[in-house]
């Protein structure tokens, strides 16, 4: 069975059509990466999957089970949303952390609020748990700084801890590279790459194709709302077989 089954996925805006018939499927421990080109629809195809946006559309399963079916209101209680996020971790582009709170404290305030609302974990295994994935983005030493005292890599890096300290099914990237300097984007691809070595399951959307190439088990290519082509990423990435495909790829190996 498939992490992660997504069916005949539609979401419009106004009379836009901005995501069309888009399937795919996810296996545990695999990385996919979207690619494609500004306004093709990944970041609302991620916001989907993370419950922020009500596809028109389809379905989304998770282990088996339906999270999302256009078809059936049940399965869109906004009281179950919350829960059904917790199977999906995003990190945004702009880091998004909370500026009034240290490294930790953006690591644990979810996972603090979660022990108070549901009892549970204690405070210290929760901090112990958040120092420790501080530790393994290589961010020991910061974790008492503000995200205004650290750089954007630093950022970045505190903010997979935080997703990653739900314990998400799937953790889901949009362009978590874009707004890097090169060399900061460096030390943020080679965390996600540590990331799919240690197999967690992962969505990266991103405009890095030699990374996408290299760390994914499959790559989808998106265009205009629809899924052009998808596979393994040396085929579509080094040998697309759809001119779209090649149109676009063709834009980051010209120079
Ligand atoms: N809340 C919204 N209301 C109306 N239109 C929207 C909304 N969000 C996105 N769109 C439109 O949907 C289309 C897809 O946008 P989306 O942000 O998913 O693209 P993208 O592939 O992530 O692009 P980029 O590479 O620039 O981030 C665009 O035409 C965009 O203008
Ligand atoms: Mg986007």
């Amino acid at each position: 069975m498939s992490i992660l089954e997504v069916q005949h996925l539609e979401k419009h805006f106004d009379s836009t059509k901005v995501l069309n018939d888009i399937s795919f499927s996810l296996e545990q421990g695999q990385a996919l990466s979207i690619i494609g080109s500004s306004g093709s629809g990944k970041t609302t195809l991620l916001r989907c999957l993370n419950f922020l946006e009500t596809p028109d559309n389809g379905t989304i399963s998770v282990q088996g089970e339906i999270l999302f079916d256009a078809a059936n209101p049940q399965t869109q209680l906004e009281s179950e949303i919350r829960k059904k996020r917790l199977h999906f971790g995003l990190v945004f582009q702009s880091f998004n952390l909370f500026p009034q709170y240290t490294a930790l404290q953006n690591v644990t305030l979810a996972r603090e609020l979660m022990a108070k609302e549901h009892g549970g974990e204690r405070k210290e295994d929760i901090e112990a748990a958040g120092r420790e994935l501080l530790a393994q983005m290589g961010l020991a030493d910061r974790a008492e700084h503000y995200p205004h005292q650290l750089s954007g890599g630093q950022q970045q890096r505190v903010a997979i801890a935080r997703a990653l300290a739900m314990h998400p099914d799937i953790l889901c990237f949009d362009e978590p590279t874009s707004a890097l300097d090169p060399e900061l984007t460096g030390e943020v691809l080679r965390v996600i790459r540590n990331l799919a070595e240690q197999k967690t399951t992962m969505i990266i959307v991103t405009h890095e194709m030699a990374f996408a190439r290299d760390v994914a088990d499959q790559v989808i290519f998106m265009d205009g709302g629809f899924i052009v082509e998808q596979g393994n990423p040396h085929d579509v990435i080094e040998h697309p077989k759809e001119e779209r495909t090649r149109q676009f790829l063709a834009r980051y190996t010209e120079n």
